[in-house]
């Protein structure tokens, strides 16, 4: 058994007393200290499994099933290895930036800051989009692919402008880093949610519109490389599917993490409540896992049905709180639409608690 498994299994041992009895602040450094070892530990695991089959066709890409991780899991691609081997259908690399960026610190410490809520299957993080820039991933995938020839193993890549930019620089920078991605990629993701950076809507329109231009003059010279826009929130549906379908991308994914601490919450366990309060007010960050899980499909589900009122070509990809085989089913029974399916806390969580080699087995059949 691999160092990554042994950690996952005494931590899924202890995480729960830590969480209800450590005093707050240590279990947030605990957990932001750790978390990147715990990931270089997990790379190198090559479980033996079967992949999982659950054929997908979304435009012109074959999927071999319909659940991947979503972003965040695997900031720069050295996961990709790992999630084609354990059986995933597809992998998010990112959020990829321009530029290197270090991402928010715990205080003094180099550390990101994120904590488990082990009692709510819920996780909380302010890592701040920590990259280390577009040419590092570009070499990751290019490794990838010339060591394991992934098929029908699509790899998306999430990609947003750099924090430390503004205005024009910011877009220039965003719209540089997809097309430095497009002739490695399957598909992009453009992060328009994320709740941990000042990010504002402006420019939304030139943005988007400078994106498929890019990818435009890429598919007259080499492959069409379907775009979707992540969200936090589909906010007025109407308008949001009129706006998209316009706008040239090929569908939406959703949702990101959350942050209305008050609503939110109600969902969080009594016994991690002390660790959530204590991050919430110190750190902000955003939520994940089970105490989105509802408003991720009912999100979904309201846009599927916009969709179809609305004759729109958008594809949807489902991301919030997805963690077990009958989220799966539910989430499948929206119809064609909703095309993929991506999911990191429940992943965590089935890390942690499963055997490796059964984790997208038992999600996918
Ligand atoms: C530690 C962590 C880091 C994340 N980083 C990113 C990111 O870089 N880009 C992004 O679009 N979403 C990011 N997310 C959000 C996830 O992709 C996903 O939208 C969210 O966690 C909801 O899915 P889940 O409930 O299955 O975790 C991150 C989530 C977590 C927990």
């Amino acid at each position: 058994m691999g160092i990554a498994r042994k950690l996952a299994k005494l931590d899924h041992l202890v995480r729960g007393p830590i969480a209800q009895h450590f005093p707050p602040q240590l279990t947030t450094r605990l957990y932001s200290a750790t978390r990147s070892t715990f990931l270089e530990q997990l790379a190198k695991e090559r479980p033996d499994v079967d992949p999982p089959l659950h054929p997908v066709q979304m435009r012109n890409l074959y999927f071999r099933n319909d659940l991947g991780n979503a972003a965040g899991f695997d900031k720069d691609g050295k996961m990709l290895p790992f999630s084609y081997s354990v059986g995933a259908g597809f992998a998010v690399v990112g959020t990829v930036l321009i530029e290197p960026h270090t991402g928010n610190k715990l205080g003094s410490l180099s550390h990101n800051p994120f904590v488990p809520l082990p009692h709510s299957r819920s996780a909380i993080n302010s890592l701040g989009l920590p990259s280390a820039g577009v040419d590092v991933v570009v070499q990751n995938i290019q490794h990838f692919r010339h060591a394991y020839d992934p098929q029908d193993f699509p790899i998306g890549a999430s990609v947003m402008g750099h924090p430390n930019h503004e205005g024009a620089e910011k877009i220039a920078g965003t719209v540089e880093c997809v097309s430095k991605l497009l002739p490695h990629v399957d598909f992009v993701e453009i992060n328009e949610s994320c709740p941990n950076t000042e990010h504002s809507d402006d420019g939304l329109t030139e943005r988007i519109g400078r994106i498929v231009d890019v990818r435009n003059n890429h598919t007259r010279r080499g492959k069409y490389v379907p775009i979707f826009v992540k969200l936090g929130d589909f906010g007025n549906v109407d308008e949001t599917i009129k706006f998209y379908s316009e706008s040239g991308i090929d569908g939406l994914a959703g949702l990101n993490t959350q942050k209305d601490y008050e609503t939110l919450r109600k969902d969080i366990d009594p016994r991690d409540r002390d660790l959530f309060d204590h991050y919430t007010e110190n750190h902000r960050g955003g939520v994940s896992g089970a105490p989105i899980r509802g408003r991720a499909y009912q999100q979904i589900a309201n846009a599927a049905e916009e969709i179809k009122q609305q004759g729109s070509d958008l594809k949807l990809i489902h991301i919030g709180g997805i963690a077990t085989p009958a989220d799966m089913r539910q989430s499948r029974r929206l119809g064609d639409t909703v095309v993929l399916r991506e999911w990191y806390t429940g992943m965590m969580d089935a890390i942690a608690t499963q055997k490796l080699e059964e984790i997208y087995a038992r999600m996918v059949r």
